[in-house]
């Protein structure tokens, strides 16, 4: 079944991505492309409406991303936020001009509700709060165009000219700052772009397993299972799709939290498919003897990986297909460039060529995150292994800092399953996306009973986070530190100090190494 489809064109916003997103939510098919993709092909792709995102430049700036003016004649909707904006209005003759004061933030906005695209959202009040973020405004609509909202500062905060169905905001609507942002979106979608909401988890895991079938024939499918949600979905959907002609391999490194590896195990043995699981924790813990640096530490951890997944692999011979969860995120190029690599990061999604097959296949290639979860729901999957947070590949070997060793890592575990317990246990688990312990290198005096102890220090991490690049800290009440601090001293061995981190990222990073 094809799905009807919308295209975001990428200007290199930073939250081009959760523009997508929203779509989706919307029941809408999207895909995220670049704005240097020729028109032939767009046009090619069919696409009921074009979102043009936001982006860092100027219009007027020497190398800023522009678009032939010819994308406006195809007959397509197109919907242009913040700098997309702009971008319109500037090609088609309207005047951008550099404000006096930017506008940031939290902006009052007076909406015109006869305009398609704010009349068919719900309760959508005559003024109502919009994100803004930007240097230069629209001080002139081009012709054709009306005016639909404005602000104090801003006269032009959306304009649309109904005949050509183009439609532009200079705040955010995919943003939740933006009151009835997500009805907006929507309106353009349904009301604008004709889009029937058309794209659920139960018809992509329909279309998803005959595809599959399809395509792997009597072949034989191999996948590196690490447990995640990612690699367990992928599992999950190869399994009803091929069942035994499935091959998973679990590399249990001995860095997964407490009881994990068993739960994978659970989850996965003794169904429809060869599962495989690999203790290597011995081999791991003799490579990583005196490795303290960061780097090294993750380096290693890929390489012995790759060994360990290797040897087990030959085993069977030549497979037809590896199958590897990498999702959406990790395949939109994004518009402005690379971003630089601040941690090596390593995925057992990335496996080498050196392992005998002859195809790749990425079933979840086209899906967001909380798309795999919907979907992993949808196959059955338990729901703690569908709700995991994200866990690095290296695992709690990073949240060890210095050298690793069994006692250690016991101390992490055990800490680690006590935050963990008493954040479910406060209804936190999923409004913190990433939480854990991390057991420093640092080490304190403290008292117990009538003794001087000399003992570790242990951190609290907890994150709120969109897209993981940046992150806030996770307000968690004070009540629930305190249970999780007097729990783990008192239970937990050679931890004596307790510390929550309260660093935002940037600068800090989620994990400590
Ligand atoms: P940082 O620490 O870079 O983490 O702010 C961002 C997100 O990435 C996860 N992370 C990893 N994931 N392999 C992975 O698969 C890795 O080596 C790795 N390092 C960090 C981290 O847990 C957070 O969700």
């Amino acid at each position: 079944m094809k799905h009807q489809l919308v295209l975001v064109l990428d200007f290199g916003g930073q939250y081009n991505q959760l523009i997508a997103r929203r779509v989706r939510e919307c029941g809408v098919y999207c895909e995220v492309i670049r704005y240097t993709t020729p028109l032939e092909e767009i046009a090619a792709k069919q696409p009921a409406g074009i979102i043009f995102t936001g982006g860092p430049n100027s219009v007027y700036d020497e190398n800023s991303p522009h678009i032939a003016k010819e994308i406006f004649e195809m007959g397509i909707p197109i919907l242009g936020i913040c700098y997309g904006c702009q971008l319109m209005a500037y090609t088609l003759g309207g005047t951008v001009t550099t404000c006096e004061t930017s506008e940031y933030g939290k902006t009052e906005t007076i909406y015109d509700k006869s305009s398609i695209l704010f009349s068919g959202v719900e309760d959508l009040p005559e003024m109502a709060i919009s994100w803004m973020s930007h240097t230069d405004y629209i001080s002139k609509a081009p012709d054709g165009f009306i005016v639909t909202a404005h602000t104090e500062n801003c006269p032009v905060a959306a304009m649309e000219c109904p005949e050509k169905k183009l439609y532009a905001v200079q705040f955010h609507p995919e943003v939740n700052h933006t009151q009835h942002g997500l009805g907006m979106l929507g309106s353009f979608l349904k009301n604008v772009c004709g889009c029937t909401g058309d794209w659920t988890m139960e018809s992509y895991a329909k279309t998803a397993i005959a595809q599959i079938r399809d395509k792997v024939g009597d072949g034989r499918v191999l996948l590196a299972l690490s447990g995640g949600v990612d690699s367990s979905v992928c599992a999950a959907l190869l399994s009803r799709a091929v069942g035994n002609k499935l091959t998973c391999i679990f590399v249990d490194h001995g860095f997964l939290r407490k009881n994990e590896g068993d739960e994978v195990e659970a989850a996965f043995a003794g169904q429809n498919i060869n599962f495989i699981r690999v203790n290597a924790k011995a081999a791991f813990m003799e490579k990583l003897r005196g490795v303290s640096d960061p780097e090294t530490k993750r380096k290693t951890i890929g390489e012995e990986f790759i060994r360990a997944f290797e040897r087990e692999s030959k085993k069977l011979g030549t497979v037809d297909f590896l199958a590897q969860g990498t999702i959406y995120p990790d395949v939109i190029e994004s518009g402005s460039g690379d971003a630089a690599v601040i941690k090596s990061h390593h995925n057992v999604g990335g496996l080498p060529d050196y392992v005998d097959f002859k195809e790749i296949i990425e079933p979840l290639r086209l899906l967001f995150k909380d798309e795999v979860r919907q979907l992993g729901i949808e196959l059955g999957l338990p729901e703690q292994l569908v709700w995991r947070q994200p866990f690095p590949g290296p695992g709690l070997a990073i949240r060890i800092i210095g050298e690793i060793t069994d006692e250690k890592l016991e101390i992490l575990q055990e800490a680690d399953w006590i935050f963990r317990e008493e954040i479910a246990k406060a209804g936190l688990d999923r409004s913190i996306h990433q939480y854990f312990a991390v057991l420093t290198n640092m080490r304190s005096v403290g008292v117990m009973g009538d003794g001087r102890t000399y003992d570790y220090t242990l951190a609290l991490r907890g994150v709120t986070t969109t897209d993981f690049m940046t992150a806030d800290f996770a307000r968690i009440p004070y009540e629930v530190l305190e249970v999780v601090s007097a729990r783990i001293v008192n239970e937990v061995s050679h931890i004596n100090r307790v510390v929550y981190d309260v660093t935002t990222k940037p600068p800090a990073t989620i994990e400590w190494e």
